[in-house]
Parts: structure tokens; sequence; C-alpha cells
């Protein structure tokens, strides 16, 4: 099947930060990749902006070198790559003096197309660069602005994030990425849930039991330690993109795909989240740390060796049990359980049906597990669904446990897009469905703010796990003290 591509509008984008880690692996690849699949329109710039100094050429040079390290050979056809280069240019500028904002005001001098600010910098630049841009009247009627979490460390440290650039821009011009939402499988969850008339009818506590969600990883912290010691799991990976998956499996069905009308749905989920609090947080939350074991393909450091302080607490894994007080989800459990040096890099959103009410089966027949709905995110994205059907061939009625499977990439055989190339166009293209609105950040945060203090007043040390493992036995106690049971080989 070949896909469909639309040009987006003319648009210039500055990336500031432009040499860091994130233009590098994530927002030049992806560039790259929807000017291959000819996307962006003749004339379209992108422009690099740091402190560095550095020519046009240069940044070319830089940005060559980034490509070829995260873009398949066979995906870089010269013709594109030199097209792509043509491009970029650069112009260096301090976020907080004066430095450079002179160059940017020349560099960027029509005003009528689209002006895309992508902020790939810590949240401490966030605002020193917009007061730069509104003083420098770089501002123009379309011109929107980029920011990627950390957005906060807390509720009160988001608001101030929010109000820093809040001050400048206007609430539309806002785009918070949360890249989990830019993934094709996320969006497969919509097409599940509102393009079919068979889930409705059964999405809801009358008929599931609970569901799971895990984002498993393989990876240690690598070169991020830093950062991570600041955030841990629960800031990382929950806050944000976990609480995000929550919502689409729960929310009400939006009235249309328009950016307010999903994102007031999504509200209206946090909102509703029991709060976890005081004592309530060591049953209802686990949180864990790994140690030396086993990890790709060989022997890994534990989490304090590789940070090289034994005195952290910072967790790298977090178990949850959530729990929505609506009409809808009542007493269906929300388990998220996410974790770094897992066995396997696997994310999926499991929703577990409830059993039959009576069997109507002779107990030959073995026994009958409830129906299953995975959503698998990563890797091999798809969708499976677990039904009970006979065993072929005659001797009498044996039940079997069978996933009718689809994957996607055997299903329609294309590429899948990384999030990244999603998102960005639907920025040029101006549609903030896919991005997060402020008070979706901030009531995230007011659920998980009680959670960080109970474990910040807690003498308590995350439980340590070794890497290669599930994460610690206390997350297997949290579901199975409901007589459930994480699905782990053969979800
Ligand atoms: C990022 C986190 O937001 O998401 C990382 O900061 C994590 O710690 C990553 O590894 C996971 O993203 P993906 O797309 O690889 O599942």
């Amino acid at each position: 099947m070949t896909p469909r591509i639309i040009p987006v509008d003319l648009f210039d984008l500055v990336v500031f930060g432009a040499t860091g880690d994130l233009a590098q692996r994530k927002l030049l690849p992806a560039l790259f990749h929807r000017d291959l699949q000819g996307q962006l329109p003749p004339g379209a710039r992108i422009i690099g902006s740091s402190r560095r100094a550095m020519s046009d050429a240069e940044f070319r040079k830089f940005a060559q070198a980034a490509i070829e390290a995260h873009v398949p050979e066979a995906d870089r056809p010269a013709d594109c790559m030199a097209r792509f280069l043509e491009r970029l240019s650069y112009v260096a500028a301090e976020a907080s003096q004066e430095t450079g904002w002179l160059d940017l005001e020349k560099a960027l001098k029509d005003r009528d197309r689209v002006r895309v600010f992508y902020l790939a910098v810590g949240p401490d630049l966030f605002g020193p660069i917009c007061d730069r841009l509104g003083s420098h009247n770089l501002i123009t009627e379309r011109t929107r602005v980029v920011i990627e979490k950390p957005l906060g460390k807390s509720g009160a440290s988001a608001r101030a994030l929010n109000e820093s650039i809040g001050k400048v821009f206007a609430e539309p011009q806002i785009y918070r990425i949360d890249h989990y939402l830019g993934k094709e499988t996320v969006q497969n969850l919509m097409a599940l849930r509102f393009a079919n008339a068979l889930f409705e009818p059964v999405w809801n506590s009358g008929h599931i039991d609970h569901v799971q969600i895990t984002v498993a990883e393989t990876l240690g912290v690598e070169g991020r330690a830093g950062y991570y010691d600041t955030a841990g799991a629960l800031r990382d990976m929950v806050q944000n993109h976990m609480l995000q998956l929550l919502c689409l499996v729960a929310m009400e069905p939006p009235t249309s795909t328009a950016a307010d009308a999903l994102r007031d749905e999504k509200l209206k989920v946090l909102k509703a989240l029991k709060p976890i609090t005081g004592d309530a947080v060591a049953n209802l939350s686990v949180r864990g740390q790994y140690r030396a074991g086993a990890g790709e393909g060989g022997a890994v450091k534990g989490y304090l060796d590789e940070l090289g302080d034994s005195t952290s607490k910072t967790e790298t894994f977090v178990a949850l049990k959530a729990e929505i007080a609506n009409w809808r989800w009542s007493n269906v459990p929300f388990y998220l359980r996410t974790g770094k040096r897992l066995p396997s890099r696997e994310s999926e959103i499991i929703v577990t049906f409830k059993p039959i009410p009576h069997s109507v089966f002779e107990p030959s027949a073995g026994p009958i597990a409830p129906n299953r709905l995975v959503i698998r995110l990563q890797p091999d994205e798809g969708v499976k669904l677990w039904l009970m059907i006979k065993d072929p061939g005659p001797g009498g009625m044996r039940l079997s446990h069978v996933p009718l499977d689809m994957s996607f990439a055997d299903a329609f055989g294309v590429r899948n897009p990384d999030a990244y190339e999603r998102l960005l166009m639907d920025v040029v293209r101006g549609s903030q469905t896919l991005f997060m609105r402020r008070d979706e950040v901030e009531a995230a945060w007011a659920w998980i703010d009680p959670i960080l203090e109970a474990w910040s007043g807690s003498s308590e040390l995350p439980k340590p796990y070794t890497s290669g493992t599930w994460g610690p036995s206390a997350a297997v106690a949290l579901i199975e003290r409901d007589g459930r049971t994480w699905y782990e080989d053969e979800a």
C-alpha cells in the first residue's frame, strides 16, 4: 500500500538546540524522511541555532553526519540528501543574551510562511528563549512553538513553566510533544475504538475486568544518567506517556478528532483518576532500581554503578494500580508498569474481558480463558484478539485460547514512520490533536505529585531488581493480591 502524502504549507523551522541529541537522533532524520517522501515544499527552510559558532556549511556537514547515523543507507539517495541540506542554514544565538538575535531576525524575513520554533533545549531555557522571540518581534500570526518534556518536576514547576511560555504565546500556538501520541499504534487505538462498532458496547466495567499497560525497555539509562537521576521512571514515563495511553483507552468517545474535543475527554479521565495519597501509596505503587545482571547480550552494570553515586534513590521501575472514579470504569483497575533493563523491549496495552458467566462445556473441554485484546505499540506493531476456539479434529470438544493476530507490517508492508515525522508535520499543519494541552499536563501532575511526595518522605528505598528480570517481586505481588497476573510471554 502506498502511503498518502499531503504536502504541507511553506514553512521556516528554527531548531534551538540544533547540535544536541534530540536534533541529531530524531528531528533531522524525521525531517529528512519527510523530504524524501515529498512532503516538504520547495523553499521550506530549516534553521539550526545553538550557542556554538558554526557556518552554514559546517551545520550542513553536521546534519549530514546525523542523518547518515540514523537513516538507513537505502533511504538516503544522493539527490534527496543534496536537496535536504540545501534547506539548512545556521544562526548562533545565546538564549539569555542578545548575541545572535539580530542575525535570527535577518534570517526570518518572510512573515507570511508558517513559522515554527522548536525548543530542543533544557526547560530552564524555555522562558528566556520565548521572551527574546517576543522582544525581537519574531512571533507572527502563523507562528508555533514546540516544547518537550521534562515539562516540570512537579505540578508547581510545570505551572511556572507554562506561565513563562504563556506570557508570550497563546495556547493554540503551543505544541507540547508527547512522542507516544505520534506512534502509529497509539493512533490505531483510536481507530480500533471509534471506527468499529464492535468494541464500544463492551468497553466498560460491565465487560472489562482490568487493563494492563506495560512499557518495558531493555536499555539502561545510557548517557542520560545526569537527567534521569533528577527524574526517575514516574516522571520520565508515567506522568506523560503512560497516562496519555491510559486516557486514550479510558476516555469517552470525543465528538470529533478536533484537538479540543479529544483533549477535553482526556482531561476528564485525568481528573477522574482516584488520588493515591498517604498510606495508600505503599499499597498501590512499587518502585524499583536495577542492579547488575543480564542485558544487551551480556553482563550489565547496576544503576548506581552507572551513575557513580551509591546513594541515589531514583526509581528505574515503577508499577502502579490506578483507578478511574467514573461510571464507565468503576472497579476496573488499570495496572501500569514501566522500567529500564527489563528482559525485552515491549510496549503493550492489554484489555482483559470478564469471564463468561456460565460454561456449557464438560470439564474435559478444558479451562475457558477470558477474551483479551492486546494492542502492541512496539516492536511488531499490531493487534491481537484472544478468543476461545475448538481444537480441530474429532475426539470431542477441546477448547483452546488462540489469538486473531494482525501484524501491521504483514498487513500493510510499509515503513512505520517515526513519531516525530508525524508530529513535526502536524505542527506545520497547525493540528494540535496529538499534543498536550496545558490543563492536561497540570492534571497529570496533580495525580503524580502525592505519589512523589510520599516516596520522598519515606525512608524506604526503591526495591532492587536484577537487570534482565521483570522488576521487583513487589510488582508481582501488587497485581497478584487482586487475583490477577501480569501477562508476560504469552500476551
Ligand atoms: C522518553 C524517555 O520520553 O521515552 C526515555 O525519556 C525512554 O527514558 C523513551 O527511553 C522511550 O521511548 P520509545 O519511543 O523508545 O518507547
